[in-house]
């Protein structure tokens, strides 16, 4: 076997015996020509910053108008997250359950051996180890990735802390999740994302873009988490977390699940409208897309964001609904797929100004005329990646190793029709149904077609590492363990139309009118009215004053057509059958309730 040339010298760096032999075992299936370990220094990254401009793989912009940050081009084959190609490899096909594809872990192992084999021949492996959390802190959780992409170790060393200080955490036998990344030939059709939550494995191959690639994300922090958290007592969840400022300077927070593309950053980083603003509302962001959560030692629930940065879709962000994300993204960010303004050498988005530039690049780098073209400029899931600390309305909170503690849930999907603007659930156990029925019409975050209603439980239907009828069992059971701690449970929908398919609701920064009414109940301080499906609002509830939005528009966007609703009964009906006898009975009973009660006159 030839030699492996390895920079850093891992025994330098660690003495974990079995990291090493991990390591060099992938190494000899691999082949790549060299090995380096990512110590964190800024040295390290500058230098291999500098080797993905001299490849083309990063294209450094305008350093006066967009500091520190780079333009990525995937191939045009590789731009969004592959959920047919996304596999739960645990040894029975009933506990990756209907929803995920699986296959046998010998069998996937198998199938991979040959597209991994030598692919790494002319090409350097980085070693990244990695914390989702704060370095050892007690709720930390830490990975190693091997990867021959320079955008993964770019990427995550913005998504996550990293280097030297996990190989000291992690000493001689500390435990991390085994992620083998390799782009290969990038060839769509020998794509694989393999989960083995009983080893702790993530392997991809062929797929060098964001969700496919950066294994810290989805793959680890949810996938393999939820199974973890399910064995171990806590909840990983594809949710933002943000605490609300009230006039009186008291700060409750809330965790959030929306499916990917529907504005979960948008919320994170929400600002005031006017009127609230001057009244003293702040917004703080503690996370835009993970929470880990668990019961602390008081009983309550609470919420820590294992992220170090964001990595959030871009075009439709804009000076006047994204101020705050405009600002995260304004220096030392990683851009994919934007388009690139040849005028002045800077990332540009549908969005980000009213005029597009005229002398530019498109997203795949072909030239393209804003004015004139019938092409958008940015891929519709191009993406930023920022570190956390860019946000201007970052919370103090943010890096507290115990996390925040939570007051309210809220589930979230984009419905034209059926789902109204707010109702709270009536207790945990309802919150839970409501969370099982979430739908939403499908976005350009995952291939496929768009716009396609599809039931999405907690925003977790890619994402749940093992069937969602145990996973609700486990959401249950946290209930359980929480009594009368458990937050409250409200499920929103910010996309409700109007017959004509006009948006009903500004979101964005208004969307506090709506969050304004939930902490209230929070504090017991709000009215809500009985409906079937939980309970509402009144009109005189939500601040209208300054939304733009009439008393007659909300309470369309407040009222519940029963027909509409009793179609979406027999589609979760459907739903809930394919996951057989394992569907949690209180879940059966409350799917009952709701349809007596669309039933009553
Ligand atoms: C991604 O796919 O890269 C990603 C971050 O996930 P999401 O689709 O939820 O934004
Ligand atoms: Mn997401
Ligand atoms: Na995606």
């Amino acid at each position: 076997m030839e030699q492996i040339e390895e920079e850093n010298r891992p025994m330098e760096l660690t003495r974990h015996q079995e990291l090493l032999s991990w390591v060099a075992a992938q190494a000899a299936l691999t082949r790549p020509d060299n090995i380096v370990w990512i110590d964190g220094s800024k040295a390290q990254l500058n230098a291999l910053r500098a080797q993905a401009v001299s490849t083309g793989e990063l294209l450094e912009l305008n350093g006066d108008k967009q500091p520190g940050c780079w333009l990525h081009r995937t191939e045009v084959s590789d731009v969004a997250r592959v959920e047919g190609r996304t596999f739960i490899c645990c040894e029975r096909e009933e506990d990756a359950g209907p929803t995920n594809h699986w296959m046998a872990p010998d069998e996937m192992r198998a199938l991979l051996r040959p597209l991994y084999d030598g692919c790494m021949r002319g090409r350097t492996m980085y070693v990244i180890p990695y914390s989702m959390g704060v370095v050892d802190s007690p709720f930390a959780r830490y990975g190693v990735e091997l990867t021959d992409s320079l955008y993964v170790v770019l990427s995550m060393a913005i998504m996550t802390r990293f280097g030297r200080p996990v190989l000291d955490a992690l000493g001689d036998t500390g435990e991390y999740v085994k992620c083998l990344h390799a782009k290969a030939d990038i060839d769509p059709d020998r794509r694989y994302i393999a989960h083995f939550p009983q080893d702790n494995t993530i392997m991809s191959v062929n797929s060098d873009y964001g969700g496919n690639a950066l294994l810290c994300k989805k793959c680890f922090s949810l996938r393999i988490a939820s199974v973890q958290g399910r064995s171990q007592g806590w909840l990983a969840e594809h949710m933002l977390i943000l605490g609300v400022e009230n006039p009186r300077g008291e700060v409750r927070y809330l965790a959030a699940a929306f499916p990917s593309a529907c504005g979960k950053t948008d919320l994170a980083m929400l600002t005031p409208p006017e009127r609230y603003r001057a009244q003293g509302w702040k917004i703080w962001c503690v996370g835009d897309d993970i929470a880990w959560l668990r019961v602390g030692p008081d009983g309550r629930l609470w919420a820590m964001n294992p992220e170090n940065g964001y990595l959030g879709v871009i075009p439709g962000v804009s000076p006047k609904t994204g101020p705050n994300i405009l600002a995260t993204v304004s220096r030392d960010t990683l851009f994919t797929n934007t388009a690139q303004n040849l005028d002045d050498d800077t990332a540009w988005w549908e969005g980000l100004s009213d005029t597009p530039p005229r002398h530019a690049l498109d997203w795949k780098g072909s030239p393209w005329d804003g004015a004139l073209s019938a092409e958008k400029g940015a891929q519709a899931n191009a993406r930023f990646c920022s570190p956390i600390t860019n946000c201007p309305c970052l919370s103090p909170e943010y890096e507290n190793p115990a996390g925040v503690p939570i007051s309210a849930i809220v589930f979230g999907g984009r419905r034209a029709k059926v789902a109204p603007l707010v109702y709270q659930s009536r207790d945990w156990v309802h919150g839970v149904f409501a969370g099982s029925i979430m739908a939403s019409e499908t976005t350009a975050a995952a291939t496929g077609k768009v716009g396609v209603v599809r039931r999405d439980p907690m925003a977790m239907l890619p994402f749940c590492g093992y069937n969602m009828a145990d996973y609700w069992r486990h959401w249950l059971e946290m209930g359980a363990l929480l009594g009368d701690n458990a937050p409250l449970v409200f499920h929103v929908n910010w996309f409700r139309t109007d017959g004509d398919g006009k948006l009903l609701w500004p979101g964005f920064g208004e969307n506090l009118r709506v969050l304004e009414w939930m902490l209230r109940r929070c504090g017991g301080e709000a009215e809500a009215v009985e409906s079937p499906v939980g309970l509402l609002p009144r009109t005189e509830d939500i601040d209208l004053e300054g939304s733009g939005v009439t008393r007659t528009a909300l309470e369309n966007l407040l009222s519940i057509d029963k027909a509409l609703w009793r179609d979406d009964v027999a589609d979760i009906r459907a739903f809930y059958a394919r996951f057989g006898g394992r569907l949690p009975q209180e879940l059966e009973q409350a799917l009952h309730e709701l349809e007596a009660g669309l039933n009553e006159r």
